[in-house]
Protein backbone atom coordinates (compact mmCIF):
# COMPACT_ATOMS: atom_id res chain seq x y z
CA UNK A 1 0.00 0.00 0.00
CA UNK A 2 2.48 2.60 1.17
CA UNK A 3 4.44 1.18 -2.76
CA UNK A 4 1.39 2.32 -4.55
CA UNK A 5 1.17 5.81 -2.70
CA UNK A 6 4.68 6.25 -3.43
CA UNK A 7 4.21 5.63 -6.75
CA UNK A 8 1.47 7.89 -7.33
CA UNK A 9 3.38 10.74 -5.83
CA UNK A 10 6.01 9.74 -8.27
CA UNK A 11 3.50 10.26 -11.12
CA UNK A 12 2.78 13.42 -10.05
CA UNK A 13 6.33 14.34 -10.34
CA UNK A 14 6.82 12.86 -12.99
CA UNK A 15 4.11 14.91 -15.38
CA UNK A 16 5.55 15.84 -18.40
CA UNK A 17 5.35 19.74 -18.99
CA UNK A 18 7.81 22.00 -20.16
CA UNK A 19 9.66 22.99 -16.97
CA UNK A 20 10.90 26.05 -18.44
CA UNK A 21 7.10 27.72 -18.46
CA UNK A 22 6.94 27.11 -14.79
CA UNK A 23 7.53 30.38 -12.64
CA UNK A 24 10.73 30.82 -10.63
CA UNK A 25 8.53 29.81 -7.74
CA UNK A 26 6.81 26.73 -8.75
CA UNK A 27 9.95 25.28 -9.93
CA UNK A 28 10.80 26.18 -6.12
CA UNK A 29 8.32 24.39 -5.16
CA UNK A 30 8.91 20.87 -7.39
CA UNK A 31 12.57 21.52 -6.13
CA UNK A 32 11.64 20.78 -2.35
CA UNK A 33 9.22 18.09 -3.27
CA UNK A 34 12.01 16.25 -5.24
CA UNK A 35 14.70 16.71 -2.27
CA UNK A 36 11.84 15.74 0.16
CA UNK A 37 11.96 12.56 -1.85
CA UNK A 38 15.31 12.00 -2.11
CA UNK A 39 15.90 13.16 1.25
CA UNK A 40 13.67 10.40 2.67
CA UNK A 41 14.51 7.46 0.33
CA UNK A 42 17.12 5.29 2.30
CA UNK A 43 19.23 3.37 -0.48
CA UNK A 44 20.11 -0.11 1.56
CA UNK A 45 16.31 -0.43 1.81
CA UNK A 46 16.13 1.36 -2.22
CA UNK A 47 17.87 -1.89 -3.27
CA UNK A 48 15.76 -4.11 -1.41
CA UNK A 49 12.51 -2.84 -2.92
CA UNK A 50 14.72 -2.98 -6.08
CA UNK A 51 14.99 -6.61 -5.91
CA UNK A 52 11.75 -7.15 -4.82
CA UNK A 53 10.30 -4.92 -7.61
CA UNK A 54 12.35 -4.16 -11.08
CA UNK A 55 10.35 -1.88 -12.35
CA UNK A 56 11.09 0.51 -9.42
CA UNK A 57 14.82 0.99 -10.75
CA UNK A 58 13.01 2.72 -13.83
CA UNK A 59 10.69 4.85 -11.60
CA UNK A 60 13.84 5.51 -9.66
CA UNK A 61 15.70 6.80 -12.47
CA UNK A 62 13.16 8.60 -14.21
CA UNK A 63 12.74 10.62 -10.95
CA UNK A 64 16.34 11.09 -10.65
CA UNK A 65 16.60 12.50 -14.06
CA UNK A 66 13.52 14.71 -13.73
CA UNK A 67 15.43 15.69 -10.54
CA UNK A 68 17.92 17.07 -12.69
CA UNK A 69 16.21 18.88 -14.98
CA UNK A 70 14.02 20.59 -12.09
CA UNK A 71 17.18 21.98 -10.79
CA UNK A 72 18.94 23.03 -14.15
CA UNK A 73 15.26 25.14 -14.80
CA UNK A 74 15.58 26.85 -11.44
CA UNK A 75 19.12 27.74 -11.69
CA UNK A 76 18.39 29.07 -14.97
CA UNK A 77 15.44 31.34 -13.57
CA UNK A 78 17.45 32.56 -10.62
CA UNK A 79 20.37 33.20 -12.95
CA UNK A 80 18.25 35.56 -14.70
CA UNK A 81 17.04 37.67 -11.72
CA UNK A 82 19.96 37.40 -10.52
CA UNK A 83 22.29 39.06 -13.70
CA UNK A 84 19.41 42.27 -14.14
CA UNK A 85 20.15 42.36 -10.40
CA UNK A 86 23.87 42.64 -10.96
CA UNK A 87 23.81 44.62 -14.09
CA UNK A 88 21.25 47.10 -12.55
CA UNK A 89 18.34 45.92 -14.82
CA UNK A 90 15.73 45.49 -11.96
CA UNK A 91 15.42 48.45 -10.02
CA UNK A 92 14.94 48.19 -6.14
CA UNK A 93 11.40 49.13 -6.73
CA UNK A 94 10.39 46.26 -9.15
CA UNK A 95 12.26 43.94 -7.62
CA UNK A 96 10.03 45.11 -4.73
CA UNK A 97 7.07 44.89 -6.75
CA UNK A 98 7.91 41.46 -8.36
CA UNK A 99 7.83 39.20 -4.95
CA UNK A 100 5.08 41.53 -3.45
CA UNK A 101 2.49 41.15 -6.77
CA UNK A 102 2.53 37.57 -6.36
CA UNK A 103 0.55 37.65 -2.98
CA UNK A 104 0.58 36.22 0.26
CA UNK A 105 -1.81 34.33 0.28
CA UNK A 106 -1.11 30.11 1.39
CA UNK A 107 -2.12 27.67 -1.10
CA UNK A 108 -4.30 24.81 0.35
CA UNK A 109 -2.57 22.16 1.99
CA UNK A 110 1.14 24.31 1.84
CA UNK A 111 2.21 26.53 4.70
CA UNK A 112 3.63 28.57 1.54
CA UNK A 113 3.03 31.82 -0.19
CA UNK A 114 3.54 32.76 -4.23
CA UNK A 115 5.40 35.53 -2.70
CA UNK A 116 7.66 33.13 -0.24
CA UNK A 117 8.49 30.49 -3.38
CA UNK A 118 9.68 33.17 -5.43
CA UNK A 119 12.11 34.84 -2.78
CA UNK A 120 13.34 30.91 -1.63
CA UNK A 121 13.48 29.56 -5.17
CA UNK A 122 15.85 32.36 -5.95
CA UNK A 123 17.71 32.37 -2.63
CA UNK A 124 17.72 28.60 -2.77
CA UNK A 125 17.10 28.74 0.75
CA UNK A 126 14.08 26.29 2.80
CA UNK A 127 12.07 28.53 5.06
CA UNK A 128 13.41 26.34 7.57
CA UNK A 129 17.43 25.02 7.90
CA UNK A 130 17.87 21.89 10.23
CA UNK A 131 19.80 18.64 10.01
CA UNK A 132 23.45 18.93 8.33
CA UNK A 133 23.14 22.68 8.03
CA UNK A 134 22.46 23.73 11.25
CA UNK A 135 25.26 25.19 13.33
CA UNK A 136 26.74 22.83 16.03
CA UNK A 137 25.04 25.19 18.84
CA UNK A 138 21.73 23.80 17.67
CA UNK A 139 19.55 26.94 16.56
CA UNK A 140 17.18 26.22 13.62
CA UNK A 141 17.05 29.24 11.05
CA UNK A 142 13.51 30.05 10.57
CA UNK A 143 13.28 32.85 7.63
CA UNK A 144 10.45 35.68 7.69
CA UNK A 145 7.79 35.49 5.84
CA UNK A 146 7.63 37.57 2.78
CA UNK A 147 4.30 39.37 4.21
CA UNK A 148 6.31 40.52 7.24
CA UNK A 149 9.29 41.73 5.29
CA UNK A 150 6.32 43.96 3.13
CA UNK A 151 5.18 45.46 6.04
CA UNK A 152 8.25 45.86 7.75
CA UNK A 153 9.10 47.84 4.05
CA UNK A 154 5.91 49.70 4.22
CA UNK A 155 6.04 50.77 7.93
CA UNK A 156 9.88 52.32 8.13
CA UNK A 157 9.81 52.61 4.21
CA UNK A 158 14.10 52.44 4.17
CA UNK A 159 16.25 55.07 1.89
CA UNK A 160 19.36 55.96 1.20
CA UNK A 161 20.07 57.69 4.40
CA UNK A 162 18.08 54.43 6.15
CA UNK A 163 20.72 51.85 7.59
CA UNK A 164 18.77 48.67 8.31
CA UNK A 165 20.30 46.32 10.76
CA UNK A 166 19.00 42.71 10.66
CA UNK A 167 19.93 41.29 14.35
CA UNK A 168 20.28 37.34 13.63
CA UNK A 169 19.62 37.26 9.94
CA UNK A 170 20.44 33.39 9.64
CA UNK A 171 20.95 32.80 5.95
CA UNK A 172 19.77 36.82 4.75
CA UNK A 173 16.27 36.07 3.17
CA UNK A 174 14.79 38.95 5.32
CA UNK A 175 18.90 41.22 4.72
CA UNK A 176 19.02 40.49 0.88
CA UNK A 177 15.28 41.12 0.07
CA UNK A 178 15.41 44.35 1.77
CA UNK A 179 18.61 45.02 0.35
CA UNK A 180 17.38 44.13 -3.28
CA UNK A 181 13.95 46.04 -2.60
CA UNK A 182 15.14 49.56 -1.31
CA UNK A 183 18.37 52.22 -1.71
CA UNK A 184 18.99 51.70 2.54
CA UNK A 185 22.20 50.04 3.55
CA UNK A 186 21.68 46.75 4.97
CA UNK A 187 23.60 44.81 7.41
CA UNK A 188 22.79 41.21 8.76
CA UNK A 189 24.27 40.71 12.12
CA UNK A 190 24.77 36.22 12.70
CA UNK A 191 27.06 34.20 14.69
CA UNK A 192 26.17 30.98 12.98
CA UNK A 193 29.23 30.25 10.42
CA UNK A 194 27.04 27.99 8.02
CA UNK A 195 24.29 30.68 8.08
CA UNK A 196 26.43 33.69 7.44
CA UNK A 197 28.49 31.48 4.20
CA UNK A 198 25.24 31.12 2.75
CA UNK A 199 23.94 34.78 2.98
CA UNK A 200 27.29 35.95 1.90
CA UNK A 201 27.17 33.82 -1.56
CA UNK A 202 23.66 34.61 -2.07
CA UNK A 203 24.98 38.57 -1.59
CA UNK A 204 27.79 37.84 -3.95
CA UNK A 205 25.66 36.49 -6.82
CA UNK A 206 23.15 39.71 -6.66
CA UNK A 207 26.83 42.03 -6.17
CA UNK A 208 24.14 44.09 -4.13
CA UNK A 209 26.63 47.11 -2.60
CA UNK A 210 24.05 48.10 -0.18
CA UNK A 211 24.37 45.16 1.78
CA UNK A 212 26.79 43.66 3.98
CA UNK A 213 26.96 40.36 6.88
CA UNK A 214 28.80 40.41 9.73
CA UNK A 215 29.74 37.46 11.50
CA UNK A 216 29.70 37.74 15.10
CA UNK A 217 27.44 37.69 18.29
CA UNK A 218 24.84 40.49 18.18
CA UNK A 219 26.27 41.52 21.61
CA UNK A 220 30.03 42.34 20.28
CA UNK A 221 28.32 44.71 17.04
CA UNK A 222 28.78 48.17 17.10
CA UNK A 223 25.29 49.23 15.96
CA UNK A 224 25.27 53.04 16.92
CA UNK A 225 24.71 53.61 12.77
CA UNK A 226 21.73 51.87 12.73
CA UNK A 227 18.57 53.62 12.05
CA UNK A 228 16.11 50.70 11.61
CA UNK A 229 16.26 47.10 13.26
CA UNK A 230 14.92 43.80 12.49
CA UNK A 231 14.00 40.88 14.93
CA UNK A 232 12.32 37.62 14.53
CA UNK A 233 12.66 36.00 17.79
CA UNK A 234 15.93 35.51 17.50
CA UNK A 235 17.11 35.30 20.91
CA UNK A 236 15.93 35.88 24.46
CA UNK A 237 16.70 36.38 27.96
CA UNK A 238 19.87 37.56 29.06
CA UNK A 239 20.94 38.66 25.10
CA UNK A 240 17.70 39.50 24.48
CA UNK A 241 17.85 41.91 27.83
CA UNK A 242 21.34 43.42 26.09
CA UNK A 243 19.97 44.29 22.95
CA UNK A 244 17.21 45.42 24.14
CA UNK A 245 19.05 48.07 26.85
CA UNK A 246 21.60 48.91 23.37
CA UNK A 247 18.79 49.82 21.45
CA UNK A 248 17.25 51.87 24.22
CA UNK A 249 20.34 53.90 24.45
CA UNK A 250 20.60 54.28 20.96
CA UNK A 251 17.13 55.75 21.01
CA UNK A 252 17.53 58.19 23.01
CA UNK A 253 20.52 59.79 20.86
CA UNK A 254 18.61 59.50 17.43
CA UNK A 255 15.36 58.39 15.96
CA UNK A 256 15.04 54.74 15.29
CA UNK A 257 12.27 52.23 14.85
CA UNK A 258 12.77 48.78 15.92
CA UNK A 259 10.49 46.46 14.11
CA UNK A 260 10.19 43.16 16.75
CA UNK A 261 8.70 40.23 14.78
CA UNK A 262 6.95 37.42 17.12
CA UNK A 263 7.83 39.31 20.54
CA UNK A 264 5.86 36.87 22.22
CA UNK A 265 8.10 34.32 24.22
CA UNK A 266 9.79 36.42 26.21
CA UNK A 267 12.20 38.55 23.90
CA UNK A 268 9.37 40.96 23.74
CA UNK A 269 9.44 42.23 27.71
CA UNK A 270 12.33 43.09 26.87
CA UNK A 271 11.57 45.79 24.88
CA UNK A 272 8.46 46.79 26.88
CA UNK A 273 11.38 47.21 29.64
CA UNK A 274 12.87 50.50 27.81
CA UNK A 275 9.49 51.74 27.01
CA UNK A 276 8.79 52.06 30.90
CA UNK A 277 12.27 53.53 31.00
CA UNK A 278 11.21 56.39 28.48
CA UNK A 279 13.66 55.21 25.44
CA UNK A 280 10.95 53.67 23.47
CA UNK A 281 7.40 54.10 22.64
CA UNK A 282 5.17 51.61 20.61
CA UNK A 283 4.33 52.91 17.68
CA UNK A 284 0.68 53.68 17.34
CA UNK A 285 0.10 51.65 14.39
CA UNK A 286 0.91 48.69 16.55
CA UNK A 287 -0.66 49.33 19.67
CA UNK A 288 -1.93 45.25 19.74
CA UNK A 289 1.45 43.59 19.66
CA UNK A 290 0.48 39.32 19.25
CA UNK A 291 2.93 39.17 16.03
CA UNK A 292 4.75 42.57 15.58
CA UNK A 293 6.23 45.10 18.21
CA UNK A 294 7.25 48.19 16.39
CA UNK A 295 8.70 50.73 18.78
CA UNK A 296 10.05 54.11 18.08
CA UNK A 297 12.10 56.56 19.85
CA UNK A 298 10.51 57.86 22.31
CA UNK A 299 12.19 61.35 22.40
CA UNK A 300 11.44 62.40 18.75
CA UNK A 301 7.69 61.76 19.10
C1 LIG B 1 14.62 32.96 13.52
S1 LIG B 1 16.20 33.20 12.72
C2 LIG B 1 15.82 34.69 11.81
C3 LIG B 1 16.40 34.78 10.40
C4 LIG B 1 16.26 36.11 9.66
N1 LIG B 1 16.28 37.26 10.56
C5 LIG B 1 14.99 36.18 8.83
O1 LIG B 1 14.06 36.80 9.32
O2 LIG B 1 14.92 35.63 7.74
C6 LIG B 1 17.21 33.75 14.11
C7 LIG B 1 18.73 33.74 13.89
O3 LIG B 1 19.37 34.42 14.98
C8 LIG B 1 20.68 33.87 15.17
N2 LIG B 1 21.19 34.25 16.49
C9 LIG B 1 20.75 33.81 17.70
N3 LIG B 1 21.45 34.39 18.70
C10 LIG B 1 22.38 35.21 18.11
C11 LIG B 1 23.41 36.08 18.63
N4 LIG B 1 23.63 36.21 19.94
N5 LIG B 1 24.16 36.77 17.73
C12 LIG B 1 23.96 36.65 16.41
N6 LIG B 1 23.01 35.84 15.87
C13 LIG B 1 22.22 35.13 16.71
C14 LIG B 1 20.43 32.38 14.98
O4 LIG B 1 21.61 31.68 14.65
C15 LIG B 1 19.38 32.36 13.84
O5 LIG B 1 19.98 32.17 12.59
Amino acid sequence: EGGQRGGRRAEILLAPGDLKTLSLGAQWELFERFSFVQENVEPALLLLDVRARPELQILWTALEARALLVTAALDAAGEDVAQRLRTGGLSPAHFREQWEGLGFTEATGRASTAADDWLEGLLRISRITTGQDRPPFGQVNMASRAQRISDFLSVTSPGQSDTVYDLGCGNGKFAITVAASSAARVKGVEYGQTYVDSARRNGERFALPNLEFIHADVRDVDLSDGTAFYLYFPFWGEVAHAVARTLGDIARARDITVYASGPQLDYGEHFLEQVSQGALRLAPERLAFADVMVLRSAAFA
